[in-house]
This record gives C-alpha cells, structure tokens and sequence, in this order.
C-alpha cells in the first residue's frame, strides 16, 4: 500500500526550547521513525518574514540552528524529506495559483488573522501589522501541505482554523477543476504534555520563561534552580504538595522513572525533601536526558548542516516539481 505524505514546518525563531522538544520534535521523530508515512519536515522562512519582514540579519544563523535541533532531536534525512520553504520555488507558484481561487473573506474569517483584520479596517492609518503576506499566511501555509500532497499534518491545536482553511482550499480546487487531484489534509494532534516554562506559564521564548534544548548542563541547572514550586511551601519543614507544585514536579512526570516520581512525592508531602534539593536532582535527570541530544547537536559542523539542507531541498524540489507540472496541466497554463 502507498504510504500518505505527512507534511510539517516550524517557523526559524532561533534555538528550540524544551516546549518544542515535548510538544513538537519528539512526536515528528516517532511519527519517522513508524515507518508508515512519507515524511516532509520543513523550515518555513517566508512565513517568518510574515511578522519580522525588516528583520533579517539572524534568518540564515535560524535556520542552521533549527536544522541542528532536528537533527539533534532524532529526524533523519534518510528517512525524511528535511527542507527550506524558500527554496522550493514550487511552492510559491501554488501559492499564487491557489490565491486566484480562494475567496478573501476566507483568509480574512481566520481567527487567528480576524484580530489583525478589524484593527486594520478600524485605524484611519495604514496598518504596518496586516500586510498582504500576513493575509496570505494560511494560504501559503495550505501551498506548504499541497505542493506535497499532504493528507497528514502533525500541528498544536493554535494550527487548527489554518489546517481548516487548507482543506477548504484542497476541496474548491477540485471541485472547481472536477478532478479528486489535491488530499483534504487532516490535523494529527498528538498528545503532548504540560510544558511550563520556569515561571510556571507555557513556556515560550517570548515569556523568557524558556530552557533551551541547546542549553549547557550549568545552564540548566540555574535555570532549574529558579523553577516556581509550591507557593503555599514557606519552610523548609513544611510538607510540600506536588499538584501545587507549579514547574519541577510536572517534569518529573515527563522525565522521571514511576518509582522516582512516587519517591519524590512521598518526600515532598512528608517534608523529608525540600526544593533545593528537589531541583538538583532534576536537574541531573534533564541533563542525563538531553545529554546525548547535544552531544548530536554539536557534532555537525555548519557546512554539513548546509549540505545537508541542500540534498534535502533537491528531494523536495523534485516532488514539488511533479506536483506542479499536474496542477499547471489541470489549470491549462
Ligand atoms: N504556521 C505554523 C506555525 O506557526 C508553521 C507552518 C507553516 C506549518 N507551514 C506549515 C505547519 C505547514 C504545518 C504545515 O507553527
Ligand atoms: Fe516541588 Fe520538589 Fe518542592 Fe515538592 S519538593 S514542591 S515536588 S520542587
């Protein structure tokens, strides 16, 4: 049987935090390494320029590092298909093409846009926010999927209202050209577990709440060290809760061995443990856990890294390129 094409991109922000590691790469990698699907891993620059279009100088040092955290995290180019968006130009040609057919109160009904669209018909001003490429976001992101014939796309529930867009767009091409040519893309939403940053919301880089994957051992352990834990613990001799207990316990829960985290528990809730100590030793279990993904990560050099991306993008090239001479065919241009 035809394996289907699983397609999915990240946006080059710059290193990885533990949040993508436990939300994102650890499922791609699993969904690799089944072996049941045809996987397209992607670095998706233009969308990038969507938001930071004036600010470019860390782009292509972005995309090493993202490249490095792929490959430290386990995706394999044997196995995957791992690209640059720009520089498969075929998807910029669907890209257009499928902006012809797709109505504007569609992209302008996206939720996520919906905000940035009413405070641009609002402001007497030109709106510097809502530029015609934030418009187009969701369907260049459906060009991203249909250029690969994606009927799978692994992606957070944020992802949801685009993924519904691109299906949308899938259907009307091949309604309006009466072929079955394009896959409707279904949504994977895997489960992933609560990542809080070290403050105790989501962790994300924007919150300086992250931990990078990339860290050093130190790194992590002071970063550890300023975990929020339970707020209602004063001293020392008090007898901690771990459901109050906002950052370190819920990653013994990802990491820890069942027999450590119920030890864990029993020493907190009887005061036999306190925080500091408690930290230290996930720190130590974090460290022991990324070890080998550093050590990867540091050990391609950048040109390998480059040559890597560019054997990746001649294999996307070549499947988008058989994607595109069809749908010029079924548009007659
Ligand atoms: N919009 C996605 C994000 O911000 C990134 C992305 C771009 C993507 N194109 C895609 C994800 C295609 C899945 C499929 O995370
Ligand atoms: Fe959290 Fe550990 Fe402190 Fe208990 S002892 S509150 S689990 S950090």
């Amino acid at each position: 049987m035809n394996k289907l094409n699983l397609v999915s991109g990240t946006r080059p922000t710059g290193k990885l935090h533990l949040g993508h590691y436990f939300g994102v790469l650890r499922n791609w990698q699993e969904l690799q390494d089944s072996d049941k699907y045809n996987c397209f891993f992607f670095i998706a620059d233009w969308h990038s320029l969507t938001t930071k279009y004036s600010d470019t100088n860390d782009l292509q040092s972005n995309i090493v590092e993202l490249t490095r955290d792929f490959l430290a995290c386990g995706l394999n180019p044997n196995k995957s298909t791992i690209y640059v968006q720009s520089a498969i130009k075929q998807i910029s040609e669907l890209h257009l093409l499928l902006s012809m057919i797709t109505p504007n109160n569609w992209a302008e009904r996206d939720p996520t846009l919906k905000d940035l669209v009413r405070a641009a018909n609002n402001s007497q001003t030109n709106s510097p926010d809502l530029t015609y490429g934030m418009l187009g976001y969701p369907i260049l992101q459906s060009a991203d999927i249909l250029t690969f014939q994606g009927s799978l796309v692994p992606i957070g529930k944020d992802q949801e209202a685009h993924l519904e867009l691109s299906r949308e767009i899938a259907r009307r091409f091949n309604y309006i050209f009466g072929i079955e040519f394009f896959p409707e893309p279904k949504p994977l939403f895997t489960t992933t577990p609560l990542v809080p940053g070290i403050d105790g919301d989501k962790m994300s880089k924007s919150y300086n709440n992250d931990i990078k994957i990339a860290a050093s051992g130190d790194d992590t352990f002071a970063e550890v060290k300023k975990m929020v834990t339970d707020a209602e613990r004063a001293k020392r001799q008090d007898p901690g809760n771990t459901e109050r207990c906002k950052v370190p316990y819920p990653y013994y829960k990802i990491l820890a061995e069942a027999e450590v985290l119920e030890q864990v528990k029993q020493e907190c809730e009887s005061a036999l443990r306190g925080c500091v100590d408690c930290k230290k030793q996930l720190a130590g279990i974090m460290n022991d856990f990324f070890k080998p993904i550093r050590e990867k990560r540091n050990s391609f050099s950048d040109q390998e890294i480059k040559n890597i991306l560019k054997e990746g993008n001649e294999k996307a090239i070549e499947k988008a390129e058989q994607t595109l001479k069809e749908v010029r065919n079924i548009i007659k241009i």
